[in-house]
């Protein structure tokens, strides 16, 4: 039995909703605990809920016991410090997974199509229930800094940017698009990620919250553009010879 997947994914596998609007305060990313996790890039992770509430960002299947990327545990000592990004978690009303706040240290666009991959989202999700997507929430404001999309991670042509300025909120297919985000800045990206389980709760806050299905890429230099496409290239086809397979499909755990 096939998953529930939400129509509104289907045409682009993205949605951009409205900016945030309520306050956003530094402290609460800046004071959470934080572990390492590699994942596209120089990276931190801090988890706000985890498989059993654990601070620790492995994948659910490879928790004891082992479940789904759903029902995430509240970590009370990460609730504390950042009550307003847990309550932002939970708002939309879907079940929640892993909640957790990456740190990203700036990168070049070739680090990111490098990096770019897909998500490992519905690992143990038994049929019939709903899909489990990606949310995006952007706390620091890197206006500049840009997610990167793609259908196809061999394709430019597939590629759709967004800009990720403070409250900027996306909702991605992580697990069809390609993505990773090229951070300009100089000091470390923050953004809350959610596992939500795609359904009818999911589907109004995305409509309430006035979703669109396509936007306009943020520019790019094409000189740039084609110059770092063939570095990054390169660099995953070298680590795909390495490894013997292209670790960056479907197998990313953060
Ligand atoms: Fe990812």
């Amino acid at each position: 039995m096939s998953h529930y997947r939400m129509p509104i994914l289907d045409e682009t596998g993205y949605v951009v909703l409205d900016s945030y609007g309520g306050v956003m305060d530094p402290a609460e990313w800046l004071t959470l605990e934080y572990v390492d996790w590699k994942s596209s890039g120089d990276t931190r992770f801090a988890p706000i809920a985890s498989a059993h509430g654990e601070i620790e960002c492995n994948g659910f299947w490879h928790a004891n016991p082992p479940k789904a990327d759903k029902d995430g545990v509240w970590i009370p000592s990460q609730v504390a410090k950042a009550p307003t990004l847990a309550a932002r978690a939970q708002a939309p009303g879907a079940n929640v997974g892993r909640s957790r706040v990456i740190e990203l240290q700036p990168n070049t666009y070739a680090d990111c199509l490098y990096n770019s991959h897909l998500d490992d989202n519905n690992r143990l999700n038994p049929g019939g229930e709903g899909w489990v997507i990606r949310n995006f929430m952007q706390l620091t404001d890197n206006p500049d800094s840009i997610m990167v999309l793609r259908e196809d991670v061999r394709d430019p042509s597939t590629e759709t940017r967004l800009r990720l300025p403070a409250g900027a909120q996306l909702v991605v297919d992580s697990e069809r698009m390609w993505h990773s985000v090229w951070h300009t800045g100089s000091q470390p990206r923050y953004c809350l990620i959610n596992s939500f389980e795609s359904g009818p709760v999911l589907e109004a806050w995305i409509e309430a919250n006035h979703g669109i299905t396509r936007v306009e890429s943020a520019p790019i230099d094409a000189d740039y553009a084609a110059a770092e496409e063939l570095v990054a290239h390169e660099r995953r086809d070298a680590r795909t010879a390495f490894y013997g397979h292209d670790p960056s499909a479907v197998y990313s755990e953060a």
